[in-house]
């Protein structure tokens, strides 16, 4: 299966092509954002279960841009050492293993703190402050000392989040960034935050040191994510990681035939148009089907969230041809954003 070939990311092997994306495990974290036992046992388990790349989940770079009071954090120096054990039980099974960095602006809560600042203050919601042009600065500095951070906590590269409606994808975002100084107006302008961002990180970490960049394949439109995926290769970017734009986003339609949804077809698209591989992801479940858009050049790389949860096997399963336990699809959204323990099949050591 193509899927078990190694894909070169960077100068570094990546084993095979399957990707755990970033999930967040609501409630194991404390207020501080340490990591706990349970966050080491369960991305072990998926790295001991065959995954090429695992991608720990969202990880706060400023304290009062966190979406939830117990998410994990990167955003002081006592974060390395909890984080340095999760590097080390996956890199014993030899998988490739990054971080998401993230600031959830416009969508922090209300818990978390009393003003949700965004590049432009949100009609909808009246917590919501413009950042000032100091506060963008401080900002980009500290997404680069957190990814200074996972390089010291043995991380093979990091992950911006840049989709979902989160903080980049608000700069990003022509229908949410309505700034009128050099964060907003222009496409290079609201870009200018990413990129800002990415050439700090270059500049202090090792040249072969992974920067992924999860986008929205519709910032607003699929036209003008596939020019935000160019300028993000150009800017450095080594790895893209296509996904959707939260309610701000226009997911295309789907050509007829077309074996998957928009937002895989927004990740074919995109991998049209760039050269630095390009991760496809959401409701790829079977591994002939993740090995399609392999084997057909549509994907470089194939993310599989909610079966590596229910089967943290899944890899390795896809690999010998075994009966994967497969995500039951909990309606009307997944039990694990309560908490992880509600999912109905729950299986975490
Ligand atoms: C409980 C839960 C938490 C998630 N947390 C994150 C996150 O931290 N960062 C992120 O970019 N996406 C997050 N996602 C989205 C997943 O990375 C992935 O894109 C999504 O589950 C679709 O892929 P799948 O159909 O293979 O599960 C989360 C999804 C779920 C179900």
């Amino acid at each position: 299966m193509e899927l078990f070939t190694p894909v070169t990311v960077n100068n570094q092997v990546v084993k095979n092509r399957v990707v755990f994306p970033p999930i967040v495990n609501f409630g194991w974290s404390d207020t501080e954002g340490m990591v706990s036992q349970r966050h080491i046992n369960h991305y072990e388990a998926r790295a001991k279960g065959g995954a090429g790349l695992i991608i720990v989940e969202a990880s706060c770079v400023q304290q009062d841009g966190k979406i939830f009071s117990y998410q994990l954090g990167i955003w002081d120096d006592k974060h390395i050492e909890g984080l340095s054990k999760i590097t080390n039980a996956c890199h014993k099974y030899g998988s490739k293993i990054l971080i998401q960095l993230h600031h959830a602006g416009l969508l922090t809560r209300k818990a978390v703190s009393k003003v949700a600042w965004g590049p432009s203050a949100d009609a909808d919601n009246e917590r919501s402050k413009a950042m000032s042009l100091e506060q963008v600065k401080v900002l980009t500095k500290n997404f680069i000392l957190a990814a200074k951070r996972a390089y010291q906590a043995g991380f093979d590269g990091i992950e911006l989040h840049g989709a979902h409606g989160y903080l980049l994808n608000q700069f990003t975002n022509e229908a949410i960034n309505c700034r009128t100084d050099e964060y907003g107006g222009s496409f290079e302008n609201r870009l200018r935050l990413p990129i800002e961002i990415i050439k700090g990180i270059k500049a202090e970490v090792p040249s072969n040191f992974i920067i992924d960049y999860r986008m929205a394949g519709c910032t607003p439109t699929l036209s003008e994510g596939i020019e935000m995926a160019k300028l993000l290769e150009q800017s450095g970017v080594n790895l893209l990681h296509v996904s959707h734009g939260g309610s701000k986003g226009i997911n295309p339609e789907v050509p007829s035939g077309f074996g998957f949804n928009s937002i895989v077809y927004m990740g074919t698209e995109v991998k049209k148009h760039v050269r630095v591989p390009v991760i496809v992801v959401n409701q790829i479940k079977l591994p002939e089907d993740a090995n399609s858009l392999i084997k057909n050049g549509q994907a470089d790389m194939v993310a599989i969230g909610r079966d590596q949860l229910t089967d943290a096997e899944w890899a390795i399963k896809a690999q010998q041809g075994e009966d994967i336990i497969h995500c039951i699809n909990c309606e009307p959204r997944c039990k694990r954003f309560t908490k992880p323990e509600s999912c109905p099949l729950y299986n975490e050591l």
